[in-house]
C-alpha cells in the first residue's frame, strides 16, 4: 500500500494570508527636482484652473527648490476675467499656485492611507492655504487634512455626508515656522473611513466619512485667496510651503 501524503502544497497556498504591505505611494522627496515632481504631481486643479476662491492658478505660481520646497504664490492680478463657480461669476483678483497628484486614493476595505507633510502657511485674511483630499466623482468624500481660513487658525475638516461636516479650528502657533501635519485615514467598517489628524506630533481629532471605502479621491494642495478666508486679501505677495509630503498606503495588494 502507498502512504497516504497529505497535500502539503494546497495547504500552505490556502493559508497564505492576506498581506496588509505598507508601501509608498509619493516618497518626501517629489519637491526635490522636476523629474521627481512630475512622477507623482500635476499643477493646477485636476479639473483645471478655477475653483470656488479669488485666486486663478496658474504653472506659473508654484516653484520648487532644491531643498526639496514647493512654493506656491499668490500675485494680485487686476485684469483676469471672472471665474464660475455654483452658478456664481466670481471675481478674480490673484493669479496663485495649485499641484494635484497624479494617482487617486481609494480606501480598500481592510485599508487605508497615511498622508503626512510639513507646511508653512499663511494665516492673514483673505489667503486661504490647503492641504486636502476631494471626491474624484460626485461629492463628498472631502477630508480637510489641513486649512487656514485668514482667521489665525488650522482647520481639520470632514464632510461625513454631504450636509454634515465636523470642523476643529485649533490654535496655530507660530505661523512662520514649520508645522507637521498627519491624517491617518482607516477603512472602520467596510463602509466608512475613520480620519485621525495630528499636528506636529500630537493628535487633534478623529473624524468620519460615510461610505468612503472604494471612493477614489484627489489629493490637492492649493493657496485659494478670499472666499472663505475673508476679503479683501494682501495686496502683497503671499507664499504657502510644503516640503517632505509623503503618502503611504496600507491597502492590501
Ligand atoms: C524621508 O523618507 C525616508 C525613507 O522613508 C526616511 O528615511 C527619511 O527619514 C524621511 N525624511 C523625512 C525628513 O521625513
Ligand atoms: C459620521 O459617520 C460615521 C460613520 O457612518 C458615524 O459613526 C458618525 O456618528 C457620523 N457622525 C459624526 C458627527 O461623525
Amino acid at each position: 500500500m502507498k502512504p497516504l501524503i497529505p497535500p502539503l502544497t494546497a495547504l500552505l497556498l490556502s493559508s497564505t494570508p492576506l498581506t496588509l504591505a505598507k508601501h509608498i505611494m509619493i516618497p518626501n522627496t517629489s519637491f526635490a527636482s522636476q523629474s521627481d515632481f512630475d512622477t507623482d504631481w500635476n499643477y493646477l486643479y485636476p479639473w483645471g484652473s478655477d475653483h470656488n476662491g479669488a485666486a486663478r492658478m496658474a504653472q506659473s505660481q508654484a516653484t520648487l527648490s532644491t531643498d526639496g520646497v514647493l512654493t506656491l504664490t499668490a500675485s494680485r492680478a487686476d485684469n483676469e476675467p471672472p471665474a464660475s463657480h455654483g452658478g456664481q461669476q466670481i471675481e478674480i483678483r490673484y493669479l496663485s499656485g495649485a499641484v494635484h497628484a497624479k494617482e487617486h486614493f481609494n480606501v480598500a476595505a481592510g485599508g487605508g492611507y497615511d498622508f503626512s507633510g510639513e507646511f508653512r502657511a499663511p494665516v492673514a485674511r483673505g489667503t486661504w492655504p490647503a492641504f486636502w483630499l476631494t471626491a474624484v466623482e460626485g461629492w463628498p468624500p472631502e477630508v480637510d487634512m489641513a486649512e487656514w481660513k485668514g482667521s489665525g487658525k488650522i482647520s481639520f475638516n470632514t464632510f461625513n455626508t454631504s450636509s454634515e461636516v465636523r470642523a476643529v479650528d485649533v490654535e496655530y502657533p507660530s505661523p512662520d515656522a514649520w508645522h507637521s501635519i498627519l491624517c491617518e485615514v482607516r477603512d472602520e467598517n467596510g463602509v466608512d473611513v475613520s480620519v485621525k489628524f495630528s499636528m506636529d506630533g500630537q493628535v487633534v481629532d478623529t473624524q468620519f466619512g460615510k461610505g468612503f471605502v472604494g471612493k477614489p479621491m484627489y489629493l490637492i494642495i492649493n493657496l485659494q485667496m478670499e472666499g472663505s478666508s475673508g476679503s479683501p486679501g494682501p495686496d502683497s505677495d503671499t507664499l504657502y510651503q510644503a516640503r517632505n509630503v509623503e503618502v503611504w498606503s496600507y491597502n492590501p495588494e
